[in-house]
């Protein structure tokens, strides 16, 4: 497994998020979890959302019968989407986290993210929140996810924590990010900017991004490895890799994302051990450049 360092903690570039666990019953819980630990994942991803916290209450399940884990793992959870919209008052940020920390059977979390941004956020509301959950030490680090480099500039307005993560969709069919960098100024839809340069400005201020939905084309659209008919290049490219490196197809598009310079951390959302262990083996493949432009190519992209 190779790390990445997020807010100097020692986390493993892949991640598993937890927001599929809902399904699962306690044998399932437990398979999932001590398979993706023993593939090297020390970083579990939720929100008090998923499963309406039924998700994270198996989790703290599970550590309430292996409380001897909590040492060697890296929690993070979110928080904000509530209330019939979004809610980042300082009221709703201190309740959201307690009921988390109680679902989750911990009294800490590692990170804590602001889910998706608020137009009604006060930062300096949000500041007080942050202030207080770190004083009680109950959250360590803060992020964010969905934000555009403007939004993380208001937060930080007022909020002195750095902002260690911004949570954003990305994948090789979900990359606008990078292909508007590659079509700066061209007269074509590929050049429109529809997250503010969020990839360079995470670059720039050391904000890791985690790929959420590292397998899924459009919102939820299904699983693009596998899918042959909707992606036969993309499946041809990452079936020639795969026989290549020895690995799954899924772990050659994890390493595509891992290959980037930015330092992703890609949040898996995988339930099932065998797909979890096959797809973290992507961490210790590194493309060649013109591998990664070979994935970029068959998934449709161009350059100019
Ligand atoms: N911040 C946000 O706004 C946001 C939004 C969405 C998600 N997230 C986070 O991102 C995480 C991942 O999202 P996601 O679940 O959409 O991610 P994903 O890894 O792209 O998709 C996982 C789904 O793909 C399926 N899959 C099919 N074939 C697979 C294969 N060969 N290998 C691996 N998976 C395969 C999985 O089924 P099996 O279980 O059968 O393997 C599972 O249903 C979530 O758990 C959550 O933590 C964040």
């Amino acid at each position: 497994m190779k790390y990445v360092d997020i807010a100097g903690i020692k986390a493993s570039a892949v991640a598993l998020g937890c927001m599929r666990m809902e399904a699962l019953d306690k044998k399932g819980v437990n398979a999932v979890l001590s398979g993706a630990m023993r593939a090297g994942i020390n970083f579990f991803d939720h929100a008090d959302i998923y499963g309406r916290g039924s998700s994270e209450e198996k989790f703290g399940g599970f550590l309430k019968e292996n409380p001897s884990v909590r040492k060697d793992i890296f929690i993070q959870t979110k928080c904000g989407i509530a209330n019939g919209g979004y809610d980042f008052s300082k009221n709703h940020v201190l309740e959201a986290v307690n009921g988390s920390l109680k679902r989750l059977n911990t009294d800490y979390v590692d990170f804590l993210l602001l889910h998706r941004p608020d137009t009604l956020m006060e930062p300096d509301e949000v500041a007080a929140a942050f202030d207080e959950l770190e004083r009680a030490g109950k959250v360590r680090n803060f992020g964010v996810s969905n934000f555009n480099p403007w939004q993380i500039k208001l937060l930080k307005t007022c909020v002195k924590q750095p902002i260690a993560a911004n949570q954003l969709q990305l994948s090789v069919t979900e990359a606008g990010m990078i292909t508007s960098g590659f079509n700066v100024n061209m007269k074509n839809d590929a050049s429109a900017v529809r997250d503010g340069g969020v990839l360079e400005y995470c670059r720039i201020e050391g904000i890791t991004i985690q790929a959420w939905s590292p397998l899924q084309y459009g919102f939820f659209g299904g699983t693009y490895v596998g899918n042959r008919e909707k992606f036969p290049a993309l499946n041809a490219k990452f079936d020639e890799l795969s026989v290549k490196y020895g690995v799954s197809p899924s772990a050659i598009a994890f390493a595509w994302l891992l290959r980037h310079p930015a330092k992703i951390q890609v949040v898996a959302g995988s339930m099932n051990p065998v797909h979890i262990a096959e797809a973290a083996a992507g961490a210790d493949v590194t493309l060649t450049r013109s591998e990664w432009y070979g994935i970029y190519f068959a998934a449709g992209h161009t350059l100019p």
